[in-house]
């Protein structure tokens, strides 16, 4: 690219996807947990678009602002005109901002990096009018066809719009991915011409007609991929394109050395980092902001979201929200990290545990149901079965500390705040309503301390 070329990205989101049937904005449905929106956004980021205008309509303009905030430019569309309208609205902000234009729908998340440089390498190199993104799929319902001439050059000659597509029949067909380049000024200069359709909306598709008819440079690129030209305009293609990302994220994750026993049953979202001889078994979600680390073992059947694991740790049919897993921990299964659970290296959590804003130091270990919220469990400290924080008295909530080396009998229940001291002991079914001086033994209900 010539380095005084400044390069703008349009991303078109102002459409009101009534084909999705669904009161949420069609952008801000999410695929592999980020919102459509998202993808083109962090693409053109990357590809380090200088700006970047998002067309937005009225109805929708203050969702989308509050996904995005202002690390991008907004553009109102104040009526449903169409593609060509929408890339008008960003008419007004970019007009002699931007040499090229890099357009792209929000509705088309399977759009890799690569293609798009390639689409606008060629662009430039060639100095063309107009760059479009194509792909040659089987099934081509709803998108617009790539119309060549017959001649060897099979150059352009505009796009075919599905509605009004006479002449397909089923065989392999040449589509628009919706992701185009143009040299700005042309751009501006020619969306005037673009006609409204029988529908009211002027398509921007139609440029390509435009260009080929004005001998303008124009020109197709048919990306290798065929899922990236997909696009999104109805919940059964979402959880279609969903599919097709979340095979492209597991076999990332299995080439990065991660064993995947079972695959589509296993959902990554792609926010998510995992450590080489990680094994993620059968029926097991890592969602959000999750990080795990090496040589773990992650199912069969937990769901893990924004939590961080370290390494050769141990997650058997367990829930993970919010919470930490320092190396060495295991836990399951059929246990619970609730947001603020925190579990030291060598942790060991057994089954039916619940955990909510709670620490549990280096080598404690609680192996089997109970609940602990709002406590520290100290180091070498072990919790007998059905052992209870008693956290809550019906208004406030309250701390429990447990401190290193003691011992909490099977059923107790610590009535917070409280706290056990070092090397203290609890009796079976103790309720524990007063403090317990470190090297003391606690018994009976309400708990009475007595020597050892
Ligand atoms: C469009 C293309 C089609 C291509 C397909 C790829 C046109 C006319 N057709 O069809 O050739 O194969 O994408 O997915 O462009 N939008 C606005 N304002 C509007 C209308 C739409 O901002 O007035 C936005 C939508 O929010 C969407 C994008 O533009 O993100 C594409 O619109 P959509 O209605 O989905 O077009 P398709 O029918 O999918
Ligand atoms: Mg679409």
């Amino acid at each position: 690219m010539d380095n005084m070329d400044k390069l703008a990205g349009i991303i078109l989101a102002a459409g009101d996807g009534k084909r999705m049937n669904s009161r949420i904005p069609k952008v801000l449905h999410r695929l592999c947990g980020k919102e459509l929106l998202r993808y083109p956004v962090e693409l053109l980021g990357r590809l380090g678009v200088d700006r970047v205008v998002v067309v937005v309509s009225p109805a929708n303009q203050d969702t989308v602002k509050a996904l995005l905030g202002d690390g991008v430019d907004y553009a109102v569309q104040p009526s449903m005109t169409g593609t060509a309208g929408a890339v008008k609205a960003a008419a007004t902000t970019l007009q002699g901002q931007a040499d090229q234009v890099v357009v792209i729908g929000g509705d088309a998340p399977l759009v890799t990096d690569d293609s798009v440089r390639r689409l606008l390498d060629g662009h430039l190199e060639e100095g063309r009018k107009m760059s479009i993104m194509s792909g040659i799929v089987q099934t081509s319902a709803g998108l617009g066809r790539v119309k060549r001439d017959l001649g060897s050059q099979q150059n352009v000659l505009g796009i075919v719009e599905a509605t009004n597509d006479t002449e397909r029949d089923g065989q392999p067909v040449e589509v628009n991915s919706g992701v185009y380049c143009f040299q700005a000024d042309w751009l501006w200069e020619n969306l005037e011409k673009v006609d409204v359709s029988s529908n009211g909306e002027s398509y921007l598709t139609d440029l390509a007609a435009v260009a080929a008819e004005l001998g303008a440079s124009v020109a197709a690129l048919t990306s290798n991929d065929p899922d990236e030209v997909l696009g999104i305009n109805n919940l059964v293609e979402l959880a279609h394109l969903e599919d097709i990302q979340r095979r492209r994220i597991r076999e990332r994750w299995m080439l990065l050395g991660v064993t995947i026993t079972d695959p589509s049953s296993v959902m990554i979202d792609g926010g998510v980092t995992i450590g080489q001889d990680t094994v993620i078994l059968p029926n097991t979600m890592l969602l959000g902001d999750t990080t795990i680390g090496s040589n773990c073992e992650v199912g069969p059947g937990s769901v893990v979201k924004d939590s961080t694991i370290g390494d050769r740790c141990r997650v058997t049919s367990s829930a993970l929200e919010d919470a930490v897993m320092e190396s060495g921990v295991d836990i399951g299964p059929f246990s619970h990290l609730r947001p603020g659970a925190y579990l030291e290296s060598g942790v060991h959590i057994g089954n039916y545990v619940e955990v909510k804003e709670s620490r549990f130091v280096a080598g404690a270990v609680m192996g089997h149901f109970g609940y602990v919220g709002d406590a520290s469990i100290g180091a070498n400290v072990n919790v007998g079965a059905g052992m209870v924080t008693c956290n809550y008295d019906g208004k406030d909530k309250h701390r429990t500390v447990v401190e290193k080396d003691a011992f909490i009998g099977c059923d107790t229940m610590l009535v917070a705040p409280v706290t056990v001291g070092a090397g203290a002991v609890t009796g079976a079914g103790a309720v524990v309503t007063i403090d317990v001086p470190p090297a003391r033994l606690a018994v009976g209900v309400p708990a009475k301390i007595v020597d050892r």
